[in-house]
């Protein structure tokens, strides 16, 4: 039935069409990578922490793993994430706070930190449990002075 199959064609355009208006509408492109990039970084740090604190056992070869990828993701050019125009207030589903605009060069050393603490846990990640837990406070202080100053409270 040619009208049948019109009309479920139809039906089916329009959802999709309506899938697509409504991820336009409250995921701005950039704010959803940057969600991303930050998902990686509490993905990768999870397992690490977990190792850490003793709710996973040490397992050196995917310590190394993780701090690897905690290193490279960290060590990747955000500005892409961060374009003029993204802050709270100006797109929807964002917590980046109009400073980090204002102040783009202390959010770049503050990226740049948490780069520096994650390429050293990659470079003590695979050799014990100890040296886990040595690098582990100075990656996570670097995760929260960042959210401290440039993220809006829940
Ligand atoms: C240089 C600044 C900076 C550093 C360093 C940083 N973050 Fe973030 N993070 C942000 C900002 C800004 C947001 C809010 C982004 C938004 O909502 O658009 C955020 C959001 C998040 C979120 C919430 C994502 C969501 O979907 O709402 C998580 C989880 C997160 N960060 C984890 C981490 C972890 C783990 C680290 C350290 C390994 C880290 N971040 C390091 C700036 C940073």
């Amino acid at each position: 039935m040619p009208f049948a199959r019109h009309l479920i064609l139809a039906m089916l355009g329009g959802a999709l069409c309506a899938t697509a208006a409504i991820a336009h509408e409250n995921e701005n492109p950039a704010v959803e990578a940057r969600h991303s990039q930050m998902h990686l970084h509490a993905f990768n740090l999870g397992i690490l922490g977990r190792m850490a604190q003793g709710q996973a056992e040490y397992d050196a070869e995917l310590a190394q793993v993780a701090a690897d990828n905690l290193a490279v993701i960290a060590g990747t050019d955000w500005h892409a994430y961060f374009p003029e125009g993204t802050a709270v207030g100006e797109v929807e589903d964002t917590r980046a706070l109009p400073a980090i605009w204002t102040n783009m060069a202390d959010f770049e050393a503050k990226q740049q930190a948490l780069a520096d603490a994650a390429k050293a846990m990659a470079g003590v990640a695979g050799t014990d449990l100890a040296s886990v837990q040595g690098a582990m406070g100075a990656v996570g202080e670097t995760c929260s002075a960042c959210h401290k100053a440039y993220r809006q409270p829940d």
